[in-house]
């Protein structure tokens, strides 16, 4: 979508409907189209709009001349003190679905001077009005020959010339961070038949080639072989495809500066290989990459911010089909750190591949690793679509991560690293087993099998955005299909960071 700002009013043929946010209860805006006035004060009296959190107030104007607009759409903020930034981004992006479905193209927003007494940021605000505005826009429309519609331009309206500047810097800021985010949505969302370990390695190098101080390189199964990568082969033995190893480096930081390593799940489809997984849903394994696409997205996003840190991302990209030469369950693999691990199911295979990467990352020296993954079924039983599970051994991680979340509205929620978990890891034949030896505690028994292979040797935060890295039937301000999860947040925390 294209993204305007201007300082006034608003000219009829720029836009075809204006958003205008509201407070409860609040008299009807000074400047606002007068012609909408009868209807909000009517709706206000049948109590069916009165500004209250979330409240929509869709006005089609009386055409009683050439320059009036046609449409306002009201939109509830409710009282100031109980409106958080993520509330606020949410009920912008709800208005701009609202439009969208109903094919307007070109919608005004005007962010009114009043809205300062609801957040004190205005720059803030400005961010994330464009942020969920872009994120409410994407549909999914590839496959389709009759396309869903979908909003063109954006502009949004300040009144005070003072904040114009300011403004207009988090809009582009804002907007240019939810597009990177709903390419990944996008590479998400195309089905496996579309989507090899080779084409979303074409993704990442593509990405790459548009941010500044980015760059791609990516490993072939020949060189990962060498490297003793035996997780990610493993993996990938049954399928046809080539598995790749894409790595992305970002220097905006001093030469010697430790990065920050991201590391994505990176399973293009995942059947759950001889341990084949019921037919129900398995569509959705599609979404397996999920990690790997938004982990993409944050390097780039950190790019696109040009901030004075290093990163370096890394997605082994794999499927997990079943085939003639495929893993079994009982089989042995070596592991890029002299490991071996025992498979007792073939659909634990995240973790197989992470494995390796997380091994791989040590060579970087870094100063914090965070893995995304769509790790394990049992994190969506235990926290559903509310948060994605956060475990790390640090405090200070957790809690600088999960403020970052609460900011952003890509909630993270904390669950345990036990000893008792990781006990249940143990294998007769090798090191460990990939499942732990009871059905219960899969997310935590799954990450207790990551962190053997990050053996203390930097901090560590593992992220399992199984349940909410896709929204079968979209939300309000969201699409149906992948959402982007963990990307917000990390980006946030890495921004912070940088400030220190
Ligand atoms: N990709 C799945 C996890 C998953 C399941 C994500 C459902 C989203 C929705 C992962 O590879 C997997 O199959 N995990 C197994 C682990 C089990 C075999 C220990 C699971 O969660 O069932
Ligand atoms: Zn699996
Ligand atoms: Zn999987």
């Amino acid at each position: 979508m294209k993204y305007t700002v201007k300082q006034g009013k608003w000219g009829v043929k720029d836009i075809e409907t204006i958003i205008i946010p509201v407070g409860e209860k609040e008299a009807y805006p000074k400047g606002a189209p007068k012609a909408a006035e009868v209807f909000y004060k009517g709706a206000a009296k049948r109590k069916s709009f009165e500004g209250k959190k979330n409240q929509l107030l869709f006005v089609g104007l009386p055409a009683t001349g050439q320059n009036i607009l046609r449409h306002a759409l009201f939109v509830g903020l409710g009282k100031p003190d109980a409106l958080s930034m993520r509330e606020f981004g949410e009920i912008v992006g709800q208005a701009v679905r609202q439009l969208q479905a109903k094919k307007f193209s070109k919608a005004g927003f005007w962010f009114r001077a009043e809205l300062s007494e609801y957040q004190d940021s205005v720059g803030d605000m400005a961010e994330t009005v464009a942020e969920y505005a872009e994120l409410a826009s994407y549909e999914f429309n590839t496959y389709f020959k009759k396309k869903k519609p979908v909003m063109k331009s954006f502009s949004v309206y300040v009144d005070k010339k003072d904040d114009l500047a300011l403004v207009k810097k988090e809009v582009t800021k804002g907007a240019k961070i939810a597009a990177i985010i709903n390419e990944s949505r996008e590479v998400a969302n195309v089905p496996s038949n579309d989507m090899r370990p080779k084409d979303l390695a074409a993704f990442a190098k593509d990405g790459a080639a548009k941010e500044s101080g980015l760059t791609a390189k990516v490993l072939s199964e020949k060189e990962m072989e060498k490297l003793g990568m035996g997780g990610v082969l493993g993996v990938s033995r049954g399928s046809s495809e080539e598995a790749q190893f894409i790595i992305l480096e970002y220097k905006g930081g001093k030469k010697d500066d430790a990065p920050y390593v991201i590391i994505g799940k990176g399973i293009t489809f995942d059947t759950g290989g001889m341990s084949l997984k019921p037919s129900k849903y398995m569509e959705e394994m599609k979404y397996d990459m999920c990690g790997g696409a938004n982990t993409i997205a944050i390097i780039r996003s950190v790019a696109a911010l040009q901030l004075p840190i290093n990163v370096v991302a890394l997605v082994p990209a794999s499927e997990n089909v079943p085939g003639q030469s495929g893993y079994k369950p009982g089989d042995v693999l070596n592991m890029l750190d002299g490991s071996t691990v025992e498979v007792l199911n073939t659909d634990a295979e995240g973790r197989l591949l992470l494995a390796d990467a997380l091994v791989y990352a040590r060579d970087y020296n870094p100063k914090v690793v965070i893995d995304l993954a769509t790790l394990t079924g049992a994190v969506a039983v235990a926290l559903h679509d509310a948060a994605a599970g956060m475990f790390t051994k640090s405090d200070e991680l957790a809690e600088a991560l999960h403020a970052a979340g609460e900011s952003t509205g890509d909630t993270l929620w904390r669950l345990p690293l036990l000893d008792r978990h990781k006990d249940l890891l143990k294998s007769k034949v090798s090191d460990l087993a990939n499942i732990a030896s009871v059905p219960y505690g899969g997310s935590m028994t799954a990450a207790h099998f990551l962190n053997h292979f990050v053996a203390g040797k930097y901090p560590w935060v593992h992220l399992d955005i199984a349940g909410v890295a896709w929204q079968g039937g979209g939300t309000k301000s969201l699409a149906p299909g992948a959402t982007g999860a963990g990307v917000r947040s990390v980006v946030e925390w890495l921004r912070e960071e940088a400030t220190k």
